[in-house]
């Protein structure tokens, strides 16, 4: 196999600092940039922090940025990318470095807890209801999600707003209360909650969590614009308005 050098400019630091440091490794043919760094850590810098585990981009591990880019460097072939210049390779952007590409992803931990968890009618035993294809369907699509976060981090409603972390869940866990909220066997109205608690509110749909992810999730088509559309429909209904207006609700 013909064997080339690619430049890489990688960040190294920590919580305190860091800087862009450069490194000329050997790049073979058919590889992607995760095995590029991890020859330069069998023979430059054993100490480089990354995090990765399938290398199939299937465990959502080795998330990271690359020439600015959120994508997985597992799933990033070197020959997609210019050689004839650096390849910039930062951690991701949004959530706080611990050590050179690895970051503290937590924050999404935090948000999946607050999710209130599938709610059923009570009494419901396994195998008591059916579902039509199609919701199967739907709910199947978002649960192709390997939890990667790129689309939390691209999302520029937290990526620069640090103060929006609280207020917003993200892209990935306001997929996840959208599956759930259309749902037939869900009896939890979780329409305020999406509004109130994760923030649907701050999404104005720039797609750019669909971009990203690995997986081809339409997040904002499938998910977050029918999440959008039915606390809509509660809140501009003129009855349900009228409703609460005089008490009936
Ligand atoms: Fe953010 Fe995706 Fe909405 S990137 S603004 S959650 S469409």
């Amino acid at each position: 196999t013909t064997a080339r050098t690619a430049r890489l400019r990688v960040w190294r630091g920590d919580s305190g600092a860091g800087e862009l440091v450069d490194y000329e490794v050997e790049a073979h043919e058919g590889e992607v940039l995760l095995d590029v760094l991890h020859r330069l850590q069998a023979t430059q810098c054993p100490d480089l922090a990354v995090r990765w585990n399938c290398k199939a981009g299937k465990c959502g591990s080795c998330s990271m940025e690359i020439n600015g880019r959120p994508r997985l460097s597992c799933m990033t072939r070197m020959s997609t990318l210019p050689l004839d210049e650096a390849i910039t390779v930062t951690p991701m952007r949004t959530f706080p470095v611990v050590r050179d590409l690895v970051c503290d992803v937590s924050y999404n931990y935090e948000k999946a807890r607050q999710i209130p968890s599938f709610t059923p009618e009570a009494g419901t035993e396994p195998g008591d209801f059916r579902m039509m294809q199609q919701d199967v369907a739907r709910s199947q699509e978002f649960r192709k999600c390997i939890e990667c976060f790129l689309c939390q981090d691209v999302c520029h409603v937290i990526r620069d707003h640090e103060e929006n972390k609280e207020a917003f869940a993200g892209p990935r866990f306001l997929m996840r209360v959208s599956e759930l909220q259309l749902h037939p066997e869900d009896t939890a109205d979780r329409r305020a909650i999406s509004q109130d608690e994760f923030g649907l509110g701050y999404c104005n749909i720039t797609k750019c969590c669909t971009e990203v992810c690995p997986e081809h999730i339409k997040i904002t088509d499938n998910a977050l614009i029918p999440l959008k559309e039915r606390v809509a429909d509660r809140r501009y209904d003129p009855l349900v308005w009228l409703g609460s207006k005089i008490g009936l609700r």
